[in-house]
C-alpha cells in the first residue's frame, strides 16, 4: 500500500476479533520497531509483550484501556543507556522519543498487516510499574494494544476531525 494510504487506513481499534495474532505477524510488528531509529543509535527500547493469560489480566487491572486486544505491548525505555542532550547544555532525555518513534514504527507495521490497534497512555505510570514489577531504570512510556479488529469496530468520529494544514503547519 502507498505510505499516505496506508496512514489513512490506520485508526484506534477498542473492539477486537476472538482471534489471536499469528506470531510470524507478531514477529514482523516487533522487527519494525528492532528497525527504529532512536537518538545516537542507543537503542534504549524495552519493550515487553504482554500476552499470557496472567500478563493480560495484570494490564487489564491497571487500565480499563487495553479492552479486550489480545496483545498488549508495554514499551519502556532504559534511562541508563538512552542518549541525553546534555552535551547541548539541556537535560533532556530523548528515551521518550526514541520510545514514541519505536511505537510509530511497530502501529503502521501493524496496519500493514491488517491489524488494528490502539496507542494508549490512560493509565497512571506506578500502576503499570507495579503491575508487572518494573526496576527503577525501566521507563513506561506508552501501551499499544494490537488484534484483529472486531467486524463491529470502527473508527471514533475524532479519527476524521483533523485541523486543516495551515493550523499546525507554518512555513517559514
Ligand atoms: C499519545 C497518545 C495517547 C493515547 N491514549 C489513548 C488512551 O489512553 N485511550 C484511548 O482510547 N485512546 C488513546 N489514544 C488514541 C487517540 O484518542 C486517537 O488516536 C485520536 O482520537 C485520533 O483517532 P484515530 O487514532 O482513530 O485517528 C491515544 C493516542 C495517542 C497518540
Amino acid at each position: 500500500m502507498e505510505f499516505l494510504d496506508l496512514v489513512k487506513a490506520r485508526y484506534s481499534v477498542r473492539r477486537y476479533a476472538d482471534r489471536p495474532i499469528e506470531e510470524e505477524k507478531l514477529t514482523k510488528i516487533l522487527e519494525a520497531g528492532r528497525l527504529a531509529p532512536t537518538g545516537k543509535n542507543a537503542q534504549p527500547q524495552r519493550i515487553y509483550v504482554l500476552k499470557s493469560p496472567e500478563a493480560i489480566q495484570k494490564i487489564r487491572n491497571a487500565t480499563g484501556m487495553a479492552f479486550d486486544a489480545p496483545v498488549v505491548l508495554l514499551i519502556c525505555y532504559d534511562k541508563t543507556v538512552s542518549w541525553k542532550a546534555a552535551p547541548y547544555g539541556d537535560d533532556y532525555d530523548v528515551g521518550d522519543m526514541d520510545a514514541s518513534i519505536v511505537t510509530s514504527m511497530m502501529m503502521m507495521e501493524a496496519t500493514e498487516l491488517g491489524i488494528g490497534s490502539l496507542w494508549v497512555r490512560g493509565y497512571h505510570a506506578q500502576d503499570i510499574i507495579d503491575a508487572f514489577a518494573l526496576p527503577e531504570h525501566i521507563v513506561p512510556v506508552c501501551l499499544l494494544d494490537l488484534g484483529y479488529p472486531a467486524e463491529n469496530s470502527r473508527p471514533s468520529r475524532l479519527h476524521d476531525s483533523k485541523l486543516p494544514m495551515d493550523e499546525t503547519v507554518k512555513v517559514l
